[in-house]
């Protein structure tokens, strides 16, 4: 059976470009970046590299790029410099932030740090006026904390605009941009963000790699403690190969963003307007004008709960989600969904699109949903 993958948000494949590379790396760089001999300047060179072309993409300096395993410790690391080293007493997030977020957050309530929930709108975006409100009246040192691009609904939040509230009341602005590097440039000297995040496995390199870009990185509060690599700040002997992949994967995206754009709005195109031709017709979750093409969920009525729907793809060798990839395998539904639609919970099933796949595989689909929806 030829399986087809639309789980692309949860982690998208590798780019042959990107296996390339990596394995140039692992066959010919296999120094400790921390050794002076000429072994470990290579490997060095290899990290700093990368660091720069990261950061030219964030349009900033390569000092305020730290490299971390993933968006997780990102975060952490992240959310532990603004309430250690900034002194944030107060975050304002949301409801329908990652798990990485929330369970930290929750964490830190423990240590007494207080939180705001900021609404969420009809299209599944902060309510930026209710965001003004909390700001004005935090009287502590406050930390905005807001994904760009949801996860799960793919709704596209105005950065540019969250970032200005956040600085005009002297707040700081956390961006989770997992789901929109890659996708959605960032430039950061025209966006005023204090922290934002990456994860290579969302945008075609490997898992286990990413980073945390830091505004004032000397302001960093370390989580991992060691031999002092990443100057001081992010311990551990560098995962060099997964750096080099990360830096294939967004020099790859970054080059070929017009035609990657464009072949997941078509993707997302065909997809809706194939879906109008099935009998039980589902309803649309995120709204087309504010959402990222490559994510698109839909509510089936007809169906008991997600799992059910998601498991008969499967069998039929189509892979999608129920939720996020971090609560799939449990019996919990996603934490999104219940708070946006507190009573359809399970009944949403998320196909998200990568540039890799083809027009075929979503009218394939098509007529397999049709079959098991019928
Ligand atoms: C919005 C968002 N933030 C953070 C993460 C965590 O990233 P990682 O898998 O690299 O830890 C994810 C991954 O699913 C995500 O989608």
């Amino acid at each position: 059976m030829d399986r087809i993958y639309f789980d692309n948000a949860a982690t998208t494949p590798l780019l042959p470009e990107v296996r390339k590379a990596m394995i140039e790396v692992m066959d010919l760089h296999y120094g400790n970046p921390s050794s002076i001999h000429y072994f470990g300047r290579n490997a060095r060179s290899i990290i700093e590299e990368n660091r720069k072309l990261i950061a030219s993409h964030l349009n900033c300096s390569p000092s305020c790029i730290i490299f971390t395993s993933g968006g997780t410790e990102a975060s952490n690391l992240i959310l532990s410099t603004a309430i250690q080293n900034h002194g944030v007493q107060h975050i304002i997030t949301s409801q329908i932030e990652h798990p990485c977020i929330l369970n930290s957050l929750k964490e830190y309530t423990k240590k007494g740090i207080s939180i705001d929930y900021i609404n969420v709108d009809e299209n599944h975006c902060y309510d930026v006026m209710h965001l003004d409100e909390l700001l004005k009246k935090q009287s502590k040192k406050t930390m905005v904390c807001l994904m760009h691009v949801n996860n799960e609904i793919g709704s596209i939040n105005d950065l540019l605009t969250i970032a200005n509230l956040s600085s005009k009341y002297n707040s700081l602005y956390f961006a989770d941009t997992t789901q929109s590097i890659g996708f959605i440039p960032l430039n950061t000297q025209l966006c005023p963000i204090d922290f934002c995040i990456g994860s290579a496995h969302k945008f075609h390199g490997p898992k286990g790699v990413g980073f945390a870009y830091l505004k004032k990185p000397s302001e960093t509060h370390p989580i991992i403690y060691g031999g002092g690599q990443e100057r001081g700040l992010r311990s551990g002997t560098e995962n060099l190969i997964g750096i080099a992949g990360m830096g294939a994967a967004l020099d790859y995206m970054s080059k070929h963003s017009d035609q990657i754009s464009q072949k997941l709005v078509d993707l997302n195109h065909l997809f809706r307007s194939q879906l109008n031709l099935l009998k039980v017709q589902p309803e649309w979750i995120n709204k087309k004008e504010n959402s990222i093409s490559k994510i698109l969920t839909l509510r089936f009525p007809n169906f008991r709960n997600s799992d059910l729907l998601v498991l008969n793809l499967d069998i039929h060798g189509i892979a999608v989600s129920g939720g996020s990839a971090c609560s799939s395998g449990a019996e919990k539904s996603s934490h999104v969904m219940e708070y946006i639609f507190p009573d359809t919970n399970g009944k949403i099933v998320r196909f998200s699109f990568s540039f890799l796949n083809t027009k075929d595989e979503v009218e394939n689909s098509i007529s397999v949903l049709q079959k098991i929806l019928q």
